[in-house]
């Protein structure tokens, strides 16, 4: 399946393997960390970015994708919107099917809450179901909160908001247990202990995970419990912008039936966006391992309506996405692979980086040997550099792959390369959206009535994430979000519903901007099939 040149390289790989396994790799210094980033990262790429013009974060520096978005066309201008006739009537209103949504339904559920989901594909269409190396937790005897703390902090460069970042460690274990009980599957030992592994940036082994599919085996469970619970899904339904009362407080959304494109009213007492991820924006023209309707919404929706947003110039690029072959390019290869002993080697067979350096760093360690030391093996599309999985098999014994990494292995095979036998090529692809929407401990916005949870947030994590954190963070943050709502929907009483906000906000991007270039929320990839 590789092509001459690439098995000209992969010698090369095979000839130092013997003399890298066990060769312990030297770990950066912080000084040439913040080299490589500053040279490399595309987060530091100055033509990529632009300045907001409009809104909370007005002059603040954004990917110029995300600008075009956030300044854009409302989905309802120009329409004759009838805020009267109301087509849901909820208490707690959850826009998202992913893990974070699913968490804050079945926990508004739970504090005896009418909610209703609302998601513009299907439940479990998003990236918690592509989630593959597992969910950090500080739950073994050698390992604390504060342990995790720092490692988060460190990794995050210092950025995290701390009360979002305690929350997170400090709620960790209890969700473990909570998803558990639930019934997700849990790599477990014979005696019923979690198995647990490293990430990068991680001090102690505190990555729980189902083989390597860790993500759809929580999505699964979370969207068995939902159905289980009888809280209504209406799915295929986009929400294309927040509605307000009269006092500013945010008290439903209007939706868009994708299929149909009737127009839906929707008056909640509380609205949780939990719309997940950016991948499908392709920033700077990258790959995504991200699900098709990663399109940033969420933050579409909460800007117009007056929230800010916290580090929305940075993302994550994840250093192994599949650069080879074609079919699978910007696929997920899991950092797991990485746990589990593979080195990443340039087209030489050097072995050029320790492997489980923090994810910006090795993103940026990988470009940099491709693009300035020219030791990346080409491709059709582009470059890469080799994980040289076999050397899991070498460390962890023979079966260790199809055992702990099992889709790995059948993503790959598909395409005619063991994985066991061959290494694989990658490159980095873009993964997650360290920025988002600024909320409280309590998970509300800046507006009233606005909770937000999982990818939507800003600041959890600070301007990096370690792995498996995002998965604890859909499931902290959506349980938070969810029991939160329930109790504040109580107490509210709706006034009468508007949609000024939106109204003022277009008039104030058209004099600062002009006429808007595109319609957002941007709801499906730019290549989505029209009318097929
Ligand atoms: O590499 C991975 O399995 C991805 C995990 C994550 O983004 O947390």
């Amino acid at each position: 399946m590789y092509t001459n040149d690439m098995l000209e390289s992969i010698k090369k790989v095979e000839a130092t393997r013997g003399a890298r396994v066990g060769a312990n790799l030297r770990r950066m210094t912080a000084e040439e960390k913040d080299a490589v980033l500053k040279a490399f990262h595309p987060d530091y790429r100055d033509d990529a970015f632009t300045t907001l013009k409009v809104g909370p974060n007005k002059g603040e520096k954004v990917p110029v994708e995300l600008a075009v978005l956030l300044e854009g066309k409302s989905r309802v201008y120009g329409k004759n919107i009838n805020l009267d006739k109301i087509d849901y009537d909820v208490d707690v209103l959850v826009i998202g099917g992913g893990g974070a949504g699913s968490s804050a339904a079945i926990e508004a559920h739970e504090g005896g809450a009418n909610v209703m989901i609302v998601t513009k594909l299907r439940i479990g269409d998003a990236n918690t179901m592509m989630a593959e190396g597992g969910i950090q937790a500080a739950d073994k005897p050698n390992d604390s909160p504060a342990q995790h703390y720092l490692d988060a902090f460190g990794g995050g460069h210092f950025a995290a908001k701390p009360e979002l970042l305690r929350k997170l460690v400090m709620d960790g274990p209890d969700c473990i247990k909570w998803l558990n009980e639930l019934g997700v599957e849990f790599d477990k030992m014979p005696d019923g202990t979690m198995v647990t592994t490293h990430g990068g940036g991680t001090s102690r082994k505190r990555m729980h995970a189902a083989k390597d599919y860790s993500g759809a085996e929580i999505m699964r469970t979370l969207r068995d419990e939902v159905l289980n619970r009888n809280i209504p899904v209406v799915d295929f339904t986009a929400a294309i912008e927040l509605i307000k009362d009269e006092e500013g407080k945010v008290a439903g959304a209007v939706l868009l039936n994708m299929e149909t494109q009737e127009i839906l009213i929707a008056r909640a007492k509380t609205v949780v966006i939990a719309t997940g991820g950016a991948g499908r924006m392709h920033y700077q023209g990258f790959p995504t391992s991200n699900h098709y309707g990663a399109t940033a919404d969420g933050l579409v929706l909460a800007y117009r309506a007056g929230a800010r947003l916290l580090y929305q110039d940075t993302l994550q690029y994840h250093p192994t996405g599949a650069a080879y072959p074609s079919q699978i390019f910007g696929a997920l290869v899991t950092e797991k692979v990485r746990s589990l002993g593979a080195q990443l080697v340039n087209a030489n067979g050097e072995a050029f980086m320790n492997p489980l350096e923090t994810r910006d760093v090795s993103a940026s360690s990988i470009i940099r040997e491709c693009k300035e030391r020219g030791n990346g093996v080409q491709t059709a599309q582009g470059e890469g550099v080799w994980l040289d999985t076999p050397m899991i098999e070498i460390l962890g014994g023979e079966g260790t792959i199809e055992k702990r990494i099992p889709a790995m292995m059948r993503m790959f095979g598909k395409y005619g390369i063991d994985i066991r036998k061959q290494p694989i090529l990658v490159y980095p692809t873009l993964h997650y959206q360290n920025g988002g929407i600024d909320i409280s401990a309590n998970g509300m916005s800046d507006i009233e009535n606005l909770f937000v949870a999982g990818e939507a947030v800003g600041g959890i994590h600070g301007r990096n994430r370690l792995m498996g954190n995002s998965l604890l963070d859909i499931i902290v943050f959506g349980r938070n979000a969810g029991q939160q709502a329930a109790k504040k929907c109580k107490k509210v009483k709706l006034k009468k519903l508007t949609l000024a906000h939106v109204e003022s906000f277009e008039k104030e991007v058209e004099k600062a901007c002009g006429e808007p270039e595109k319609l957002s929320p941007m709801l499906l990839p730019s290549y989505a099939r029209k009318g097929e």
